[in-house]
């Protein structure tokens, strides 16, 4: 087989900025040992999220030019109105500035003190958002999910007999919705399989419970769909996602990851009612119903990427060249998380380095240790994201998993930007045993990833 090559040729360049290791040094120092607050322009590869940094295409651009700017009904709103609805086949499409904002008036309408509200596995402004409302944000992973070495096809799955006894147990007075997050970015991009999105669904309904997908990723889950689960091979990647929408009621999206813009996000579903209660809180902060909290030349270059993002040869590339990174560590010895998932190369930190314990942050130690040897930047993804100390004994509750991510940009880095990833991780593994862990020096009471400053120990 001929290696996967990028099917786009490069038309723009944004030259990077190369650092010595004692100026990383003084950055970190200065950044509090938190990778958020390094200025962009002093990080070489920059992989802290696949989130807003993909590049635009040509016909993107054009997209920007042509945009309607007319605050009401404008012709951007309609393309990008009707790409979602034959996308999706939900009825209602509500634009927001991004994923979060989505959720935000999701959970204002649905969520609130004494409901609970599930999911295979919740992302960071996810389970914000519902905590802000009052709600209980449950985590519903398979025990396959949280084993960093089983090579399984669909680790991304929602556990469905925890479902089962949750639903039994509280029924849809306290469970107004489940979600299911595509692909599973907490558990390291895993996708989630069109036979547990059914059970899901099938429950849900059982229950008379409304069903949502947390569609960010939703193209790159529906290739591992079609490549992975059986009788799916002949399908296009749209019909699989048309399925996967299909089984749910409604969805929130950040058009930042498969949207391939670098702002945009939406609320789509059925339910006339939750549409309109969703388009009155929408005029409060975001804006007119028909731009959200977009620009019309962004709703243009978002329809045309949801478009794009579909095309088989760019899905083949975009899953292959996580899969290249994941396979070369592997065979270094290095411990990854298998298989590669949809979006992120996810270090197992707590293998990696055995000797620091959870409450000194592996994961941040690492993701440090990245940038101090080549620039590279990457994302925490363990206890300093979701661990927590008990709020009645102060005792300290790990994450399920201490993992870094290195969440790869869409159309942005080339083979030889991975293949000087790939050194820069195996000449940190040789000396791994000289890192040390961290401790927090101070944290604000909710996302202290974001902010918070570190010490080494
Ligand atoms: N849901 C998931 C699964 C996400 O990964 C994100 C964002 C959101 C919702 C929120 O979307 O950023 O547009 O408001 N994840 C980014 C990341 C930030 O780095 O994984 P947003």
């Amino acid at each position: 087989m001929k290696t996967v090559i990028e099917p786009f040729k490069i038309k723009t360049v944004e030259p990077l900025k190369f650092t010595t290791r004692a100026r990383r040094e003084e950055i970190l120092a200065a950044a509090g040992w938190n990778l958020f607050a390094v200025p962009a322009e002093e990080v070489l590869i920059d992989l802290l999220t696949d989130s807003g940094t993909a590049a635009m295409s040509s016909r993107q651009w054009a997209g920007i030019l042509d945009g309607d700017e007319a605050y009401a009904g404008a012709r951007s709103f309609y393309r990008f109105e009707k790409t979602v609805r034959e996308l999706t086949g939900y009825r209602h499409v509500i634009p927001t500035h991004q994923g979060r904002a989505a959720e935000r008036i999701l959970f204002s309408i649905l969520g609130g003190p004494g409901k609970i509200i599930p999911n295979n596995s919740h992302f960071d402004t996810t389970r914000a958002n519902i905590e802000v409302s009052g709600a209980a944000a449950v985590d519903l992973p398979t025990a396959e999910g949280l084993d960093p070495a089983l090579v399984q096809d669909f680790k991304g799955n929602m556990n469905l007999a925890g479902l089962e006894r949750l639903l039994k147990r509280e029924g849809r007075e306290r469970v107004p919705l489940v979600l299911m997050t595509v692909t599973n970015n907490a558990c390291a991009g895993q996708p989630v399989a069109l036979g547990n999105l059914r059970r899901v669904a099938e429950l849900c309904r059982s229950y008379g419970i409304p069903f949502f997908l947390d569609a960010c990723r939703f193209a790159e889950n529906a290739w591992f769909i079609k490549t992975r689960e059986p009788g799916c091979r002949g399908r296009s990647p749209r019909e699989i996602a048309r399925e996967m929408f299909a089984l749910a009621d409604g969805c929130t999206m950040s058009g930042k990851k498969d949207g391939l813009v670098n702002i945009g996000g939406f609320l789509a579903l059925n339910d006339e009612s939750l549409a309109q209660q969703a388009r009155n809180l929408l005029i409060v902060t975001e804006g007119f119903p028909t731009y959200g909290g977009l620009a019309g030349r962004d709703l243009e270059a978002f329809a045309q990427g949801l478009e794009e993002v579909l095309e088989e040869d760019y899905l083949r590339y975009r899953i292959r060249s996580i899969a290249y990174v994941v396979e070369r560590l592997d065979e270094l010895g290095i411990p990854v998380y298998r298989p590669a998932g949809g979006h992120a190369v996810y270090l197992d930190a707590r293998a990696f380095l055995p000797h620091i314990p959870p409450q000194e942050y592996p994961g941040q130690a690492l993701a440090c240790a990245l940038y101090l040897e080549g620039g590279i930047r990457s994302c925490e993804i363990g206890s300093v994201m979701f661990g927590k100390h008990d709020p009645d004994t102060g005792a300290f509750r790990p994450a399920p998993l201490e993992q870094v991510r290195l969440a790869v940009p869409r159309r942005v880095y080339t083979q030889s930007h991975m293949d000087y990833v790939i050194e820069t991780i195996a000449a940190v593994f040789a000396r791994r045993r000289e890192i040390g862990g961290l401790r927090i020096v101070s944290e604000p009471p909710l996302l202290r990833h974001f902010t918070a400053r570190f010490e080494p120990l």
